[in-house]
């Protein structure tokens, strides 16, 4: 009788993979075809843009899928094909056209992965890159990490471009001084990062919990309701908020990234959320393009948290609440996020003593909500509309709908909104 293969393993061909590992692809599609199209936007002139992708647990190429016999093409695959796709709708209506220059670094501690990777590369048209602009390492991604920054700074001197997927299989081996670390040498960079929540479940207890409680000085056993981390681990929807509102703070602390998205993405039908994706990132538009990604991909996402500003904060969390199942980035979901928004920016516009920029009013709250820029603008010119505020353009014109917004745009309070205050 053949052996059964364990999951990861290029020994005898394809490795398994679990259907809900198709959905994190698909995302980081989604993601990456997005990233080019706005990125390019305003690239007119241009005829060529660099940039580095970096997939730093990247496995074997292909697989079987877990309980059929479909074959999946494993994340490297993925991406090149993403790029190709991008390529093709940037350039769609182009006369002059836009060359995607990118370096491909694909990083796997497994020899047999990077084996089978070769050949299924070379198998699929791309020997002759490999070496060129496809770099193979069989490395521990964080002994290759320095490498790799080399790689980039070499490829794109002044732009420091890239995007690292560290799709680690658990949840220890990307530690925060090495995210830190890309983002101070590589100043565009972002990455995307995995955990599996079952890994995660595995190496957490009390102890660890209360550790994180007093780094974080957030009041997690209260917020708990007094329950334990064993408790909690039998509870689903629990268990990923507390994964949500305890770490993500601290994460995101340590590792020096100014924007960040934390949700859960979940395998087609009804999971709950397999793997925490977090996105981090160097700039607000970087941020906002993830979240588009996920309200487009709203099956494939899940947040364990509130609609509006705060989504994170304690008191949104729900752990003493009844759970509803979750913010599932739905139309349910937007109506939740376009009526909290409407009352949280209208006072943190009001409440500011100046004028604020829209793009400066996105930069400093998109954080704490799972609304796009796209949302912001239309909640803003519902406002307008109220009269609630004025937008005014950099050249002075006044903005109505949502649909002209920029981020250079001011937004002030109206005479109106301030009676409405006073009264
Ligand atoms: C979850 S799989 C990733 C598969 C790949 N991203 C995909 O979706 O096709 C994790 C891979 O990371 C590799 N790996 C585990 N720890 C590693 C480390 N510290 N550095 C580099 N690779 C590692 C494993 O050999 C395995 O192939």
């Amino acid at each position: 009788m053949a052996k059964k293969k364990k999951h990861y393993d290029w020994t005898d061909g394809p490795a398994t993979l679990e259907a809900h590992s198709l959905t994190k692809h698909d995302v980081l599609v989604g993601y990456l075809i997005r990233y080019f199209e706005q990125r390019t936007l305003n690239a007119r002139g241009r005829d060529r843009f660099r940039i580095t992708l970096v997939d730093g647990f990247c496995g074997g190429g292909l697989y079987t899928v877990a309980g059929s016999n479909e074959e999946a093409l494993g994340s490297p695959l993925r991406m090149l094909s993403a790029v190709e796709e991008a390529s093709v709708r940037i350039n769609r209506h182009r006369t002059k056209p836009l060359d995607l220059d990118v370096q491909y670094v694909f990083i796997d501690k497994d020899a047999r992965a990077i084996e089978h990777l070769t050949k299924v590369l070379q198998d699929r048209g791309y020997g002759a890159k490999l070496g060129r602009s496809i770099h193979l390492m069989r490395e521990d991604f964080t002994v290759a990490a320095p490498a790799v920054i080399g790689l980039v700074q070499r490829h794109t001197p002044q732009a420091q471009c890239a995007l690292f997927f560290l799709d680690q299989y658990g949840y220890t081996d990307v530690p925060a001084p090495l995210i830190r670390q890309i983002f101070s040498q590589l100043r565009n960079s972002e990455i995307v990062l995995t955990f599996h929540v079952q890994a995660f479940a595995k190496y957490t207890n009390d102890d660890f919990t209360d550790k994180i409680a007093t780094a974080l000085d957030i009041d997690i056993r209260g917020a708990l309701g007094g329950r334990s981390i064993e408790e909690l681990k039998s509870d689903d929807a629990d268990w990923r908020r507390f994964i949500q509102a305890a770490l993500y703070q601290g994460l995101v602390d340590n590792c020096g990234a100014d924007f960040f998205t934390p949700f859960f993405i979940r395998g087609t039908g009804s999971g709950h959320g397999e793997y925490w994706l977090v996105h981090l990132s160097q700039h607000h538009r970087a941020q906002d393009v993830m979240k588009q990604v996920h309200w487009e991909h709203h099956n494939h996402f899940v947040h364990y948290g509130g609609a509006g500003l705060d989504m994170l904060a304690t008191h949104t969390m729900g752990f003493r609440q009844k759970f509803t199942g979750g913010f599932r980035f739905d139309d349910v979901a937007s109506h939740q996020s376009a009526t909290a928004l409407r009352e949280q920016l209208a006072q943190n516009i009001f409440a500011r003593a100046a004028p604020v920029h829209i793009g400066e009013l996105f930069a400093s709250t998109c954080n704490r909500s799972p609304a796009t820029a796209g949302m912001y603008n239309s909640v803003l010119a519902d406002l307008v509309g109220e009269r609630d505020i004025v937008i005014t353009s950099a050249d002075g014109k006044r903005r109505k709908s949502a649909r002209y917004m920029r981020d250079t745009d001011v937004i002030e309070r109206s005479r109106q909104a301030n009676l409405i205050l006073v009264r």
